[in-house]
């Protein structure tokens, strides 16, 4: 007696039948579907956030006429990252020829609860009007209920052009 197969179970020259071809296929294209909507949370899970948009330098401006003991407020824009959101924002930082020369940048918020300071020439002091905290020219509390130092930014400098990285925490000895 003759075996004669289904038409479904038809063997072509190698040996590969037509389920066998369907199976693949099915499977092949349930393994692209699975990729396109698992990649993208695999790589929110373990990817992390764009935090490191944060730590880049950004031009804060020009230095050269700046005169020593005479803070200047400069402005500029920064991004700032909130889980995958990056917003770009307007900030500024109170930079300071020290008498050495150095280039010293603060943090426009207050230690104590973040206001935002002036610097007072004619008493050579910042002054917080939130709570009356009073800093030095080198940061340092003076007076009022501020915890610690003005924060810095990380400084860099490019011929006359300061560029800021990320803000540190002053250490807590105020
Ligand atoms: S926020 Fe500056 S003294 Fe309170």
């Amino acid at each position: 007696m003759k075996d004669v197969l289904p038409s479904s179970e038809t063997m072509d020259n190698s040996g590969t039948t037509r389920r066998g071809f369907y199976m693949v296929a099915i499977y092949g294209l349930w393994g692209i579907i699975t990729a396109a909507l698992g990649l993208p949370a695999l790589v929110y899970l373990f990817v992390p956030p764009k935090a490191r948009r944060q730590n880049e330098w950004v031009e804060a401006g020009d230095i050269s006429q700046l005169a020593p003991g005479a803070p200047v407020e400069m402005s500029f824009r920064r991004n700032r990252v909130d889980g995958w959101k990056v917003t770009s924002e307007k900030t500024s930082a109170w930079v300071v020829k020290m008498p050495n020369d150095q280039i010293v940048a603060y943090s426009p918020a207050c230690t104590h609860l973040g206001c935002p300071y002036h610097w007072e020439q004619t008493k050579n002091e910042f002054i917080c009007p939130c709570h009356n905290s009073v800093f030095a020219l080198d940061g340092k509390v003076v007076d009022g209920p501020a915890p610690r130092p003005l924060d810095r930014f990380e400084t860099k400098i490019e011929g006359k052009q300061l560029l800021l990285g990320p803000v540190r925490q002053s250490d807590q000895t105020a």
